[in-house]
């Protein structure tokens, strides 16, 4: 059964007062306000979900969840930060149901209001984090930063697929490690050290968060394929469009040689934008050779992974934790 972490009900209010300080002190603050649809009661905002993890951790290890909120609004400023970039470096106009900064503001506005935010969020980090030890904060720091250097290598190897006539099933996993597990991992990691967890649990808890990072980016890419915009904010069938390299065509070019398996390889052999028409047959493509099957497996499989870690590292005692992962593999949003 889900159980809701207690701290996480007083996450929206204390990162709304870091956001309204934030937007009350520099030029930057109306783009981020923006970016989280504050001033818009109506608006759609992300699930937050790192910070639901951080905090499951935090209190899992036996902390008062309240300690961890400075490091659970940090990772979800990083995380948004990533968001206003990656809007840009892949072109989409659209999430949570509206246009993305870039699109309304132009590139620079949103470059340097996605730059912001990224400072925004260390600052949160120590700011926030005044109830922990000094050397604890400088521990998590240091986690953090590492976590978003993995962040933009993973980025990275995204950006150069694009431009990649095939990629291996191995450096597909390699680049959704790097763009999406690795805030995940933090995720967990970060709970552990604001509950004061050995430095073993604290790196069973990253190795954990990895496993789920992979499973939470197979389904993005299953929702990036064949999700609802009603439901996702996001433009369906972007990812195929674009020619990214997302769990159900490496999968599928993984698989043997086969007329559906053609069509794909045909149109991710070509360089720039499918048309809409190249689009609808590659993704039906993939439906027939069976690729959002194999995904909805794999999620389960990476899940099943981070709660065998669990299990054998004694973490995630009252499974709350693999409950919370268990209760997003079919997420539709
Ligand atoms: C989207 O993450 C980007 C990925 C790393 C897949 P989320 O789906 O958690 O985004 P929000 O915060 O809910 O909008
Ligand atoms: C997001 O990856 C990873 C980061 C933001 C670092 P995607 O580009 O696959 O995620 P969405 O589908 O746009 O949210
Ligand atoms: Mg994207
Ligand atoms: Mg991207």
């Amino acid at each position: 059964m889900l159980v809701r972490s207690p701290s996480f009900g007083l996450f929206e209010g204390y990162l709304e007062s870091v956001l309204d300080g934030a937007a009350a002190n520099n030029a930057n603050g109306p783009l981020i306000r923006e970016h989280f649809g504050l001033d818009d009661p109506t608006a759609k905002r992300g699930k937050r979900l790192r910070p639901q993890i951080l905090l499951t951790v935090a209190e899992c290890e036996g902390a008062d969840g309240t300690v961890a909120l400075g490091a659970a609004a940090a990772l979800e400023l990083l995380h948004n930060f990533s968001l206003i970039h990656d809007d840009i470096e892949d072109g989409d106009e659209m999430r949570h149901g509206r246009p993305t900064l870039w699109t309304r503001h132009g590139v620079r506005a949103a470059l340097v209001a996605g730059d912001a935010m990224s400072a925004l969020a260390y600052l949160t980090l120590v700011d926030g984090s005044r109830a922990l030890p000094a050397a604890t904060v400088a521990a998590m720091m240091r986690c953090l930063q590492e976590a978003h250097f993995r962040m933009c290598e993973g980025q990275a190897f995204d950006i150069g697929f694009e431009t990649a006539t095939f990629v291996t099933f191995e450096e597909y996993v390699r680049m959704i490690e790097g763009k999406t597990a690795a805030l995940l991992a933090v995720a967990c990691e970060l709970g552990a050290w604001a509950a004061g967890a050995s430095d073993a649990r604290a790196a069973a808890y990253s190795s954990v968060g990895r496993a789920y990072g992979l499973a939470f980016q197979v389904r993005d890419d299953v929702l990036g394929t064949w999700g609802r915009t009603e439901e996702t904010g996001k433009p369906s069938g972007a990812d195929i469009r674009r020619r990214k390299w997302s769990f159900p065509v490496a999968w599928a070019l993984a698989q043997a040689p086969s007329a559906d398996r053609t069509v794909v390889a045909d149109a991710y052999a070509t360089i720039g934008m499918l048309s809409d028409d190249q689009t609808s047959r590659v993704i039906a493509a993939l439906e027939r050779l069976g690729a959002r099957d194999a995904a909805d497996q794999a999620c389960m499989t990476y899940i099943d992974e981070a709660n065998t870690i669990s299990a054998n590292a004694g973490i995630d005692g009252d499974g709350r934790l693999g409950a919370l992962f268990h209760s997003t593999a079919k997420r539709t949003v």
